[in-house]
């Protein structure tokens, strides 16, 4: 079969290939990969700055953003020939930490984790690939191509689940979320939170186009320029840039009692005076800063129920290119309109 491969930590090293068929040993269950989504996190692995091959090996299939159908459910008992099914993307340490022991992966506490197209296990940019049935979950049918988009539910579910906890610390009453990234992360953040009772405000540095659009879509107000200079002072900030400025700014521009959720990985400190400056303007304000990484079963299921939920017309204007898998190129380098791409293997 074909697969989209990289060799990790060497830039432009990605290539698609003839790769063997999925090893049974990876699990029972069959899938043919419909689509996969491509993220920040791929674009960090085909330029050499992240990721890890299977031990042992030097190449590692890309794509942690599946969507498939089965073509062999094997040993579960609740999955049949052509339902339509993601791939978990983490696995538990083997030690396990307490966290993994109870199920808590995305809590991993020594590092030793593993994740599909990611770290040490093989992804799902092949023609088929496997899983063992405790880590395949059943889309709803309806969904079509845009169950792709349940990888990123989850983090946003995951995340959202983690301000709510921690906005229980004392007396809450929060009003105005400012989500920084119009991506298809701050996006579903945006429309997650917009059926709370809240006062939604989406931040990016793009003026016009779909982002404004799908952001007033929601009801959501967009904004451009600087979080400093926004006109008030958000008690939540659900962060998806992953940009230094960005993050130093919404500590400083949070209500007191406010929240930051940081779901972006990547851009890189100014230096330690400007961490410590940072840092007190959250100790003085009693304020939280919470990081937040990828998602456990209870995640996936409610992303499960939460993106079939959603309005259809909406999430589909999400998806903004397809692309062979033979072109993926085309699809890792980003172009200015682009939203969610995915790599299409199959049609569906
Ligand atoms: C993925 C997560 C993963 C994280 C760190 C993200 O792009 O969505 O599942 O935990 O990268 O590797």
């Amino acid at each position: 079969m074909k697969a989209i491969t990289v060799e990790p930590k060497k830039p432009a090293s990605a290539r698609y290939e003839d790769f063997p068929e999925p090893d049974a040993r990876e699990g029972s269950v069959l899938v043919e990969a419909v689509a996969v989504g491509v993220c920040g996190t791929d674009v960090e692995i085909v330029t050499g700055k992240y990721g890890w091959a299977p031990p042992g090996k030097t190449r590692l299939v890309l794509g942690h953003e599946s969507l498939g159908r089965v073509i062999d459910p094997g040993e579960s008992s609740s999955l049949q020939k052509g339902d339509l099914v993601v791939g978990i993307v983490r696995r538990p340490d083997p030690v396990p930490c307490s966290n993994c022991a109870v199920g808590e992966w995305d809590m991993c506490r020594n590092g030793q984790y593993t994740e599909r197209g990611i770290k040490e296990i093989h992804g799902f940019m092949s023609e088929r690939w496997r899983s063992e049935p405790e880590y395949v979950i059943k889309v709803d049918p309806s969904l079509g191509i845009l169950g792709v988009l349940l990888e990123p539910m989850t983090v946003i579910t995951k995340a959202l689940e983690q301000v709510l906890l921690i906005g229980q610390r004392a007396y809450w009453e929060p009003r105005t979320v400012l989500v920084t990234g119009a991506g298809p992360i701050g996006l579903l953040a945006a429309l997650r939170l917009s059926v709370r009772n809240l006062q939604v405000h989406v931040l990016d540095r793009v003026e016009t186009g779909l982002r404004p659009e799908l952001v007033s879509a929601l009801g959501a107000t967009y904004h451009t320029g600087s979080v400093m200079d926004l006109p008030f002072e958000p008690d939540v900030i659900v962060e998806c840039t992953g940009v230094g400025s960005v993050i130093a700014d919404s500590i400083h521009k949070v209500a007191a009692g406010g929240i930051i959720c940081l779901t972006g990985i990547g851009a890189g400190g100014t230096g330690y005076g400007a961490v410590a400056d940072t840092a007190a303007a959250v100790v003085l304000k009693n304020n939280v800063l919470v990081g937040s990484v990828n998602a456990n079963k209870r995640h996936w299921y409610k992303a499960g129920q939460n993106l079939a939920g959603a309005d259809r017309e909406w999430l589909s204007r999400l998806i903004t290119r397809r692309v062979k898998p033979e072109n993926f190129e085309q699809a890792l380098n980003r172009e200015p309109d682009d939203m969610k791409v995915i790599i299409q293997f199959s049609d569906i």
